[in-house]
C-alpha cells in the first residue's frame, strides 16, 4: 500500500462537500496538509471547518465554476444536480484541473441489484464518458448502498416507536460506511496511481435489510419489531422517505437482489490498508441519532 502524500502544493476543489461523502472527505483531509476549497450553493449554511476555503458556486450555473477552479489541481465531484449543464461544467473542469475524482455508482457491476433500470445510471455514464474524453487524470468511485441511508430510511420510524416497516426485508446489501468512501477518495485525490481506475466500494458483509435493522436495534439497546411492508403498497408507503422515482428504482433493485448474497469487494482494504468498517461499527458510531 502506498501512503497518501499530503502537500500544500495539492489544491483540491470539493463539489458536494456538504453532502454525506463530502463531509467525511473534509474531515479526513488534514488541515495544513493540503489546500481545500469547497464549492457550495450557500456559504452561510455550509458549516465547514475554518481551514476550508468556502466559495459560492452552483453546478446549474456554469460561470460560477470559473473562480472556484482558479489554481486548482484536483476536483472531487458529486453530481446530484439536474443534468442540463454537465457538458459546460466538465469542459471548464477539463481546462483548469489536472485530476477529477467522480463519485459514481456500480452500474457496470454484473450483479442483479446493480442491473435494474435506473435513471441515475444514464447520468453517471454520461458524466464518465465526458471525463474519460477530457484528457485529464480521472478516478471513478462506485460505492454500493451507503450505510447512512439508514438515517433517512429507518431513523424516523425508530425515533417514533419500536416498529420498523420496510419492503423486501430479505434483500441483502453490503452497506458501506461513508468514512470508507471518503478514505478512498482522499487517496485518489492525494496520491498517484489511481489514474484511469474505477473502484467498486462496498462494506465487508452481505446483510439482509432485516439484519441491518436488527443491528441498529442492538446498537441503541432496543428490541425493534420489524414488519414486512407488502411490495404492492410500498410505492405509496415509502413516499415519506424518498421521491416516487427513487422508490421505484429501489423496489426493483431489492426485488432483484433476493435469493443471492450482496456483491462484496475488498477494495477499501486494498486501497487504504484498513478493512472496510462493518455496519455494526457504523451503527454503534451513529446510535445517538436513533435515540429519542
Ligand atoms: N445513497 C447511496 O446509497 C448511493 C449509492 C451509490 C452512489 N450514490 C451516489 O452518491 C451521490 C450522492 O452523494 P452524497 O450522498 O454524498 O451527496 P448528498 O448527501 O446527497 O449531497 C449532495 C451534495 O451535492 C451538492 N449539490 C447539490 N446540488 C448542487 C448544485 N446545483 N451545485 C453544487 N452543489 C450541489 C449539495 O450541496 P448543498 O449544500 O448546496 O445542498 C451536497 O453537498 C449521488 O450521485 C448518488 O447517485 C449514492
Amino acid at each position: 500500500m502506498k501512503r497518501a502524500s499530503f502537500t500544500e502544493m495539492n489544491r483540491i476543489l470539493l463539489i458536494g462537500a456538504t453532502g454525506r461523502a463530502g463531509r467525511e472527505i473534509v474531515a479526513q483531509l488534514p488541515a495544513g496538509g493540503v489546500r481545500v476549497r469547497a464549492l457550495v450553493r450557500n456559504p452561510q449554511t455550509a458549516g465547514l471547518p475554518p481551514h476550508v476555503e468556502v466559495m459560492r458556486g452552483d453546478l446549474t450555473v456554469p460561470e460560477t465554476l470559473d473562480e472556484c477552479l482558479t489554481d486548482i489541481d484536483s476536483v472531487f465531484l458529486v453530481w446530484t444536480a439536474p443534468p442540463g449543464t454537465v457538458t459546460p461544467i466538465l469542459e471548464r473542469m477539463a481546462r483548469r484541473a489536472r485530476r477529477i475524482v467522480f463519485l459514481s455508482s456500480p452500474y457496470k457491476t454484473q450483479h442483479p441489484f446493480f442491473q435494474q433500470p435506473n435513471p441515475i445510471r444514464g447520468l453517471h455514464a454520461e458524466i464518465e464518458r465526458q471525463i474519460e474524453g477530457s484528457g485529464r487524470q480521472w478516478t471513478f468511485l462506485r460505492p454500493g448502498m451507503f450505510a447512512a441511508n439508514a438515517l433517512y430510511w429507518w431513523e424516523p420510524q425508530i425515533r417514533a416507536g419500536d416498529v420498523v416497516r420496510w419492503p423486501h426485508l430479505a434483500a441483502p446489501t453490503a452497506p458501506i460506511d461513508e468514512r470508507d468512501i471518503a478514505a478512498v477518495a482522499v487517496r485518489a485525490l492525494c496520491e498517484d496511481g489511481h489514474d484511469g481506475k474505477d473502484y467498486v466500494l462496498t462494506g465487508p458483509d452481505s446483510l439482509s435489510q432485516r439484519e441491518q435493522i436488527s443491528i441498529l436495534g442492538d446498537a441503541i439497546g432496543r428490541s425493534l419489531r420489524i414488519e414486512e411492508m407488502p411490495p404492492e403498497g410500498a410505492p405509496e408507503e415509502l413516499l415519506p422517505f424518498f421521491p416516487a422515482f427513487i422508490a421505484k428504482m429501489l423496489l426493483g433493485a431489492w426485488a432483484a437482489a433476493l435469493g443471492q448474497p450482496a456483491f462484496v469487494t475488498s477494495t477499501v482494504a486494498e486501497i487504504t490498508g484498513v478493512p472496510a468498517r462493518t455496519f455494526r461499527e457504523w451503527s454503534a458510531d451513529h446510535a445517538a441519532r436513533f435515540r429519542v
